[in-house]
């Protein structure tokens, strides 16, 4: 059964952290004319409002993504302002990108993309909106297992959970331990929380002790509400995209001063 909805959460400072890393590699994989292959084991719905129920329940959004843009944390021509330029030009000015939507920016005719959404309700408005992409209803590590390695070999794999179980943080490194075996050309890049208890620790230890040379970006910020659990995000990447370093860099001292 799952409950976790990502329209509460859209365009927080955690979607933020995920969606510049990720729009940076995107821009930097596809500035080579070579097709490539992009992966979402764990898609969402695609676009957002702003302006809805959900996001102004939570108030997350106006703590990330607006503030960041109205203090000017995204330079103009950063890739993320750019696809969200986009997508405000297409679906009015509180839309904001999910994942799928920011790939869907950047990916050319050539570029093979399949996405896995496993809710109902989310798996059918991401249909109205990837039509660039192959959808998957079923569970995400299963569609990357059969795919991997995909066609074309350079690519993408983003693997963003929503942790609605403890066991997701245990299975995650198997997860990639057997991923990145079969893909090892693969950028694969992984999305996960940080929280006041610690939960993520024993699987980022477990992930660092199997993929040394991967990257691993980490920024900390105050709790939506008073008492949440969320103090932070977490991208682990392996074979990050030369220069993705500095970028994770540059929005670590962003994140800092908040
Ligand atoms: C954090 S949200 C995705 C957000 C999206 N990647 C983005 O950045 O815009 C996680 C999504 O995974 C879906 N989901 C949960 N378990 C899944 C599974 N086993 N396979 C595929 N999707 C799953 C949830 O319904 C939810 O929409």
């Amino acid at each position: 059964m799952l409950s976790y909805q990502h329209a509460y959460h859209a365009g927080n400072l955690a979607d933020l952290h995920k969606h510049a890393l990720l729009a940076w590699m995107l821009d930097y994989l596809t500035a080579k004319p070579k097709p490539l292959s992009y992966l979402e084991t764990h898609a969402g719905r695609g676009l957002y409002d702003l302006s809805g129920a959900e996001s102004a329940k939570t108030g997350e959004a106006r703590a990330g993504i607006t503030r960041a843009l109205a203090e000017g944390w995204l330079p103009e021509d950063h890739p993320l302002n750019q696809a969200l330029d986009q997508i405000r030009t297409l679906h009015g000015p509180a839309a904001y990108a999910g994942s799928p939507l920011i790939a869907r920016y950047f990916l050319r005719p050539e570029d093979n993309a399949h996405l896995a959404e496993l809710h109902p309700a989310e798996h059918a408005a991401l249909a109205q909106v990837a039509g660039f992409a192959h959808l998957h209803a079923q569970d995400g590590f299963q569609m990357a297992n059969a795919l991997c390695p995909p066609t074309p070999r350079r690519g993408l794999l983003l693997i963003d959970p929503s942790y609605e179980v403890k066991a997701d943080y245990e299975s995650v490194p198997r997860h990639i331990a057997k991923l990145s075996g079969k893909w090892n050309v693969g950028v694969i890049a992984l999305w996960y929380p940080i929280l006041t208890d610690n939960r993520q620790a024993p699987m980022v230890r477990a992930l660092m002790r199997d993929h040394p040379e991967a990257l691993l970006s980490e920024v900390r910020f105050p709790p939506a509400r008073p008492g949440h659990g969320m103090v932070g995000s977490g991208m682990f990447v392996i074979n990050p995209p030369y220069g993705l370093e500095a970028e994770a860099a540059r929005l670590a001292t962003l994140y800092a001063g908040l």
